[in-house]
């Protein structure tokens, strides 16, 4: 019996008059590639606000590991083991990609005055290892200004790795890649979530990418949680199928 390391219940979040989040649920464990799927406006990112403690829910539990994390800071909540990738890259443009690493890594160990002093030697190995688990150790010494948009994507998530993270949370990592490089950095990601026994959360438009590397999948239709299951589950789902249905993204791309 796997570990669970996220267990949502009652999730609900409103803006206005729109119930943006509205009572949902579901577990993760460790090891475990969820996909959270839904039409734009579902619901998706604002649910991962809340897990990262960007957006306080209006209603709900969220627990890390039976702890709970409601109402925390994200810089708490990212110190108990939650990473991120956003859908906007949040690296330094003017520092080189180890070195973001290496600043990840101070940070993880609490040594982040120690930057000023010999940054350039601190945590070098570490950052070099976790650079070469996303194949960007050949592009160590480069700004991240510079980079093209999948390879930040993959010094992101090395970033977020530098946190240990129990909890990885991706919120449409892949937007604005090539399909290749979509397939590939979900690759890395469920190989990421085996090797190292950490829970991941994505959201992915692309239903090739989702049905090819989701252990399971959770559907949000306008807040509400329409089907759960494995791929196979939710491609069968009728309710699935009609949301869908138009896009044809559920059934030209079956794997
Ligand atoms: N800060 C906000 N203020 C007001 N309304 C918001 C806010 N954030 C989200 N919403 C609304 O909440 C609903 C859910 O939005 P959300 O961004 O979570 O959807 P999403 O599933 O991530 O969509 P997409 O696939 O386009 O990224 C939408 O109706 C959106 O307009
Ligand atoms: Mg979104």
């Amino acid at each position: 019996m796997t570990a669970t390391v996220l267990d949502v219940r009652g999730l609900s979040k409103a803006f206005g008059g729109v119930r943006a989040v509205d009572d949902v649920h579901f577990t993760i464990a460790a090891g475990e590639l969820l996909a959270l799927i839904g039409p734009n406006g579902a619901g998706k990112s604002t649910c991962f606000n809340m897990l990262n403690g960007q957006l306080r829910p209006d209603g709900g539990s969220v627990q890390l590991n039976g702890r709970s994390i409601v109402g925390l800071p994200p810089r708490r909540v990212w110190r108990l083991g939650v990473g991120r990738t956003f859908q906007i890259t949040a690296t330094f443009v003017s520092m080189t990609v180890r070195e973001n690493v290496q600043m990840a890594l101070l940070s993880h160990h609490r040594r982040i005055g120690a930057v000023f002093a010999r940054a350039g030697d601190l945590y070098r190995d570490e950052a070099d290892a976790l650079l070469e688990r996303v194949a960007m150790r050949d592009q160590a010494e480069r700004v991240c200004g510079v980079l093209a948009y999948g390879d930040l994507k993959r010094v992101e998530l090395a970033v977020a790795l530098a946190n240990d993270p129990k909890l990885l949370l991706m919120d449409e990592p892949t937007a604005g890649m090539a399909p290749k490089e979509r397939v590939q950095l979900m690759e890395l990601a469920a190989r990421l979530a085996r090797e190292r026994q950490v829970a991941v959360l994505f959201t992915e438009h692309d239903m090739d990418v989702v049905f090819a590397h989701a252990d399971r999948i959770i559907v949000l239709d306008r807040g509400k949680l329409i089907a759960q299951g494995t791929p196979a589950e939710v491609r069968a789902d009728p309710q699935v199928q009609a949301v869908y249905l138009g896009s044809g993204a559920m059934y030209g791309h079956a794997h």
